[in-house]
């Protein structure tokens, strides 16, 4: 018994079951669109692998495969991500699933990747026990205050994300993601590719999916930085915030600004995007005084997430370090 590539039939089997827990709000058969469109995409058919494991002929466990490009001191380095790991519901703890990942391992090995990586869902301990180690996956909060607050700028443009935005993102993005200890690269296509299924969610999903925004940060005319973000009830989350140092700082301003026009309670975000608050862990790392001295933001709060939890397995030893390097830089639309 060993992994094979899905066909349609053998996936649909797979959806029909997955639907349960991973429909982000899609009816079925939308769902199977959602899925259909994502392999169909021309980044997808370079890089999207969905293997099955069959037992007696049957579909017992599946998961996919996507080719990802990582970057680190200067050295590029292709990665396996795994992702949408399920055994169906008959044929759990029969080992289905630690044999697939095994499997998907050794075809990685076997075909010049440099590691495998994967968020997790589920108790990172069933990972740990394959061999994965775990990077950072805390989430940070900050309170609102109440009050006036003024900011430095002017009243920040922030829009939903469009196609024509990708251009610049990618260039912003290429030359920010430099100056990370490691990191996705990324494409034109691969940043399509992944605006496309978040398209798909705020324009069918009954979850009230929120549209992602972007707000631009402009030196001398020039869009030098940019935020993606989302707002989901009182809460603006901030899922990119890349750039230089100076665009950073005035995209914080301007996102603070765009909490408040929009009444929201807190601002929250992965470890990665807090990055500019170390070390005192507070807004009053990026924001000017005179925004902050009339009413004190609270210190930031950490949770540790329970799901999206990145884990790898370099097959290098020489990558065994990024799982010491705190904040994880990895941003929340590279999840796989
Ligand atoms: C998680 C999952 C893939 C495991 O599949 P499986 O074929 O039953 O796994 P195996 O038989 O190889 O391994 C069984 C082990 O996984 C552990 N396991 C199952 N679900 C788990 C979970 N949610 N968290 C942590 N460990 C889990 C079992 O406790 C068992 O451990 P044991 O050997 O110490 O008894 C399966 O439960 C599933 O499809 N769940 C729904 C989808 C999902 O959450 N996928 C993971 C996304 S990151």
């Amino acid at each position: 018994m060993t992994i094979v590539q899905a066909e349609w039939s053998d996936i649909l089997t797979v959806l029909h079951e997955s639907h349960q827990i991973w429909s982000p709000g899609l009816r079925k058969d939308q769902y199977q669109e959602y899925m259909w469109r994502q392999m169909n995409h021309p980044w997808a058919r370079r890089n999207y692998k969905f293997f099955v494991l069959k037992h007696k002929s049957q579909v017992v466990c599946s998961c996919k495969l996507y080719t990802v490009n990582l970057a680190s001191k200067g050295k590029q380095y292709i990665f396996g991500g795994i992702g949408a790991i399920y055994t169906m519901s008959l044929f759990r703890n029969q080992g289905f699933a630690t044999k697939l990942i095994a499997d998907v391992i050794e075809y990685c090995y076997n075909n010049e990747y440099d590691g495998t990586i994967l968020f997790s869902d589920i108790d990172p301990e069933f990972y740990n026990r394959l061999g994965f180690a775990e990077l950072g996956a805390a989430d940070f909060g900050v309170h609102m205050p109440k009050g006036d607050m003024h900011s430095a700028y002017c009243a920040p443009n922030v829009t939903y994300v469009e196609r024509h935005h990708i251009p610049i993102m990618i260039s912003i993005y290429n030359k920010w993601q430099r100056r990370q200890a490691y990191g996705f690269q990324r494409s034109e296509l691969y940043l399509h590719y992944k605006l496309g299924r978040e398209r798909f969610l705020a324009d069918y999903s009954t979850l009230s999916w929120p549209k992602l925004e972007i707000t631009f940060a402009l030196e001398n005319a020039i869009q030098t930085g940019y935020a993606l973000t989302e707002r989901g009830g009182h809460n603006l989350r901030i899922l990119e915030l890349v750039g230089p140092e100076s665009a950073r700082r005035q995209l914080w301003c301007a996102l603070v600004e765009h909490a408040i026009t929009h009444r929201m309670h807190k601002v929250r975000g992965w470890e990665s995007v807090a990055a500019d608050l170390f070390p005192g862990f507070r807004m009053e790392e990026v924001l000017p005084q005179e925004m902050t001295k009339p009413c004190a933001f609270a210190p930031l709060t950490y949770t540790q997430r329970n799901w999206g939890r990145p884990m790898y397995m370099p097959f290098d030893e020489k990558l065994e370090d990024w799982m010491e390097h705190f904040p994880c830089p990895f941003l929340e639309l590279d999840h796989l």
